[in-house]
C-alpha cells in the first residue's frame, strides 16, 4: 500500500474526461492518494490532449503527482492501477448496431492485449464508452491474465438517475433514498428496481403508493433520461456521467455504507438466472476495491421478464461482437 495510485484515463480528449479529471485530482475517487495520471486519446486529438495537460497543470492541484498522455497504450497503461475506459468510437447516423460492435470491439481488443501485458495484475478496469457491458466484456475476455472480477462497466449514472427521480417523486432528499437496482445493460433495456429499496426506511413502493408510476413512468424515465439530457442541452450527458464515474470509483475503493448497495455491471456468474459471461448491472456491496453481487433477493414475475429482455439484448451484442 503506496500513497501513490496509476491513473490511466482513455477518450482523455473528450467531453466526460475533460468533467472528470478535476473530480479525480481533487481526491473524490482515491482520497488524498497522489495521482500519477496517464491520458490516451487517438493521435489526431494530440493536441487537445496537450491543451488539457496544459489545464492540469494550471489547476495546480495538489494530488496531481505526474503526467504522460499519448496514443499508444503500451506505454500509457505500463503499471496502472486503475484504468478508466472512456474512449471509444461514438455512433454515426445510420450505422448498424453490429458496425458499432465490431469498431469498438476492435479497439477494446487491443487495449485488452496492452492492458494484459503491462498493467499490474491486480489492475481495476471501468469501462464508460458506449456500448459499455459489451466493449467492457471484450477488454475481459481479453486481458486473461487479469481476473474477471477487477473488471465493471458503468451503470452508475442509471442508478443515480434512479435514486433521484424517486427522492423528486418522494419530496425528500436524496440521502433518504437507499438500494435501488440497476439490473443489466447500460442502454434502454435495463431495468431500474424499486422493490428493494427505501426511502426513509420505508419500502418504496408504500411510501410513493402509486404502482402505476412506478411501474411506468419511473422506469421508462429512467431507460430514457439519456434522450432527455440529449434534446434538452443538444448534447449528451457528460457533467453527470463524469459524477457518476467518481461515485463508482469512491464507493469500489472506499467501499459502500452499511446495509446499502449501488450497481455496477460486472462479470455474471449466474446470480439471478442470469447466464455466466456477460457484463451484467447487479447490486453490490463494495470494501476494499472489491465487489460482492448482493445474493437472495425475491425477484418477482414483473422483475423476471424485464430481467429476460436486458439478458436477452446483452446475449445478442455478444454474439454480434463475437461473431466479427
Ligand atoms: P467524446 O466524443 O467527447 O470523447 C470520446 C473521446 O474518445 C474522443 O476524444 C476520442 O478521440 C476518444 N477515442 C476514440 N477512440 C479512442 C481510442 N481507440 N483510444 C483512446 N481514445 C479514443 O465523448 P464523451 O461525451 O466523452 O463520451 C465518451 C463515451 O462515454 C461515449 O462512448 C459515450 O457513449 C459514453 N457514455 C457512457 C455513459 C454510461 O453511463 N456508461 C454515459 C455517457 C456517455
Amino acid at each position: 500500500e503506496t500513497d501513490e495510485i496509476n491513473v490511466c484515463v482513455t477518450g482523455a480528449a473528450g467531453q466526460i474526461g475533460y468533467a472528470f479529471l478535476p473530480l479525480l485530482l481533487t481526491g473524490q475517487c482515491f482520497g488524498d492518494k497522489k495521482i500519477n495520471l496517464r491520458l490516451l486519446d487517438v493521435p489526431q486529438a494530440e493536441s487537445i490532449l496537450q491543451g488539457v495537460e496544459l489545464e492540469l497543470q494550471d489547476g495546480a492541484y495538489p494530488l496531481l503527482k505526474s503526467i504522460k498522455t499519448g496514443s499508444d497504450e503500451t506505454t500509457l497503461f505500463k503499471d496502472v492501477d486503475v484504468a478508466v475506459f472512456i474512449g471509444g468510437f461514438p455512433r454515426k447516423p445510420g450505422m448498424e448496431r453490429k458496425d458499432l460492435l465490431t469498431i469498438n470491439g476492435n479497439i477494446f481488443k487491443k487495449q485488452g492485449q496492452a492492458l494484459d501485458t503491462v498493467a499490474k495484475k491486480n489492475c481495476k478496469s471501468l469501462v464508460v464508452a458506449n456500448p459499455a457491458n459489451t466493449n467492457c466484456l471484450i477488454l475481459a475476455e481479453t486481458a486473461k491474465s487479469i481476473p474477471k472480477q477487477n473488471f465493471s462497466a458503468l451503470t452508475r449514472l442509471d442508478h443515480n438517475r434512479a435514486i433521484s427521480q424517486i427522492a423528486l417523486k418522494a419530496g425528500c432528499s436524496i440521502t433518504d433514498v437507499k438500494n435501488v437496482i440497476i439490473w443489466g445493460n447500460h442502454s434502454t433495456t435495463q431495468y431500474p428496481d424499486v422493490n428493494h429499496g427505501t426511502v426513509l426506511g420505508k419500502r418504496i413502493r408504500q411510501f410513493i403508493n402509486d404502482e402505476a408510476y412506478l411501474n411506468n413512468a419511473f422506469i421508462e424515465r429512467v431507460q430514457k433520461r439519456g434522450g432527455e439530457v440529449l434534446a434538452a442541452r443538444k448534447n449528451s450527458s457528460v457533467m453527470s456521467a463524469a459524477n457518476a464515474v467518481k461515485d463508482h470509483l469512491h464507493d469500489w475503493y472506499f467501499g459502500t455504507k452499511q446495509g446499502e448497495f449501488v450497481s455496477m455491471a460486472v462479470y455474471s456468474d449466474g446470480s439471478y438466472g442470469v447466464p455466466n459471461g456477460l457484463i451484467f448491472s447487479y447490486p453490490v456491496t463494495c470494501s476494499n476495491f472489491n465487489y460482492k453481487i448482493v445474493q437472495g433477493l425475491h425477484i418477482d414475475e414483473f422483475s423476471k421478464e424485464k430481467i429476460r429482455i436486458t439478458t436477452e439484448e446483452l446475449l445478442s451484442e455478444k454474439a454480434d461482437a463475437f461473431s466479427a
